[in-house]
């Protein structure tokens, strides 16, 4: 099997950033997954659907294109909920997993999200767990969403987070959680230098 690279956590733990310097590193294709829900709970609401609704979440799922992927508005608190709502949803998810298991069947890849080393790729080489406090999943949220000039509350946005979390951990479907064989990289005191360094590390004997 090609080489796959799991990278799951909660949300703001520093996923997208490290992944994309691991794919990089590795010349792998590199998959957000976090983006094929983000792109599904966008049409949702673009056709004023309610992204609790399995049917109109499963439609939306299974149109998804390309396209949908690369809209700019993706990444703004409304989707931030209505992701994690549509994401509850087996045929949503049902929807999406023959895409992620195709993106990496002929070259390989590092995927990121929720249940990639738990259902996606159960048997892929390398699962990292990246974690790290709510406090700080907060504060670098706020960042990004400030420099990107979308008004945010710090106080806020930490609780979304807590909140978006926990109803991850708690859904049926594929919930956010390590797999048994992932290691765990907790980046509350890492940069992403840091973080990156670490994971090689981690990485050095599975790749
Ligand atoms: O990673 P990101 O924050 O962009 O993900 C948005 C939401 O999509 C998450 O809160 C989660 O509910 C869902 N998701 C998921 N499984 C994945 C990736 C994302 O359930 N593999």
């Amino acid at each position: 099997m090609s080489l796959i690279i799991a990278i799951d956590g909660p949300a703001a733990a520093g996923k997208g950033t490290l992944a994309r310097r691991l794919a990089a590193h590795f010349a792998l294709p590199y998959l957000d997954t976090g983006l094929l829900y983000r792109a599904t709970a966008r049409r949702v609401l673009d056709a004023g659907g309610n992204p609790a609704d399995p049917a109109a979440a499963a439609a939306a799922a299974r149109a998804l294109s390309p396209e949908d992927t690369e809209r700019t508005d993706l990444r703004v608190p409304q989707v931030d909920e209505a992701a994690s709502q549509v994401a509850s949803i087996p045929a949503v998810r049902a929807a999406l997993l023959d895409f992620q298991r195709a993106f990496a069947a002929t070259n390989g890849a590092v995927l990121d999200g929720r249940d990639i080393g738990t259902v996606i790729f159960p048997q892929a080489q390398a699962k990292l767990f990246v974690t790290a406090s709510a406090e700080e999943r907060g504060r670098r949220r706020w960042r990004e969403l400030t420099a990107r000039g979308v008004p945010a509350d710090l106080a806020t946005i930490t609780a979304e987070i807590r909140t978006r979390d926990a109803a991850d951990a708690a859904r049926t479907a594929a919930p956010l959680r390590p797999a048994d064989d992932a290691m765990t990289l907790d980046t509350s005191h890492l940069d992403a230098d840091a973080a990156f360094a670490r994971a090689l590390e981690l990485l050095a004997g599975k790749v």
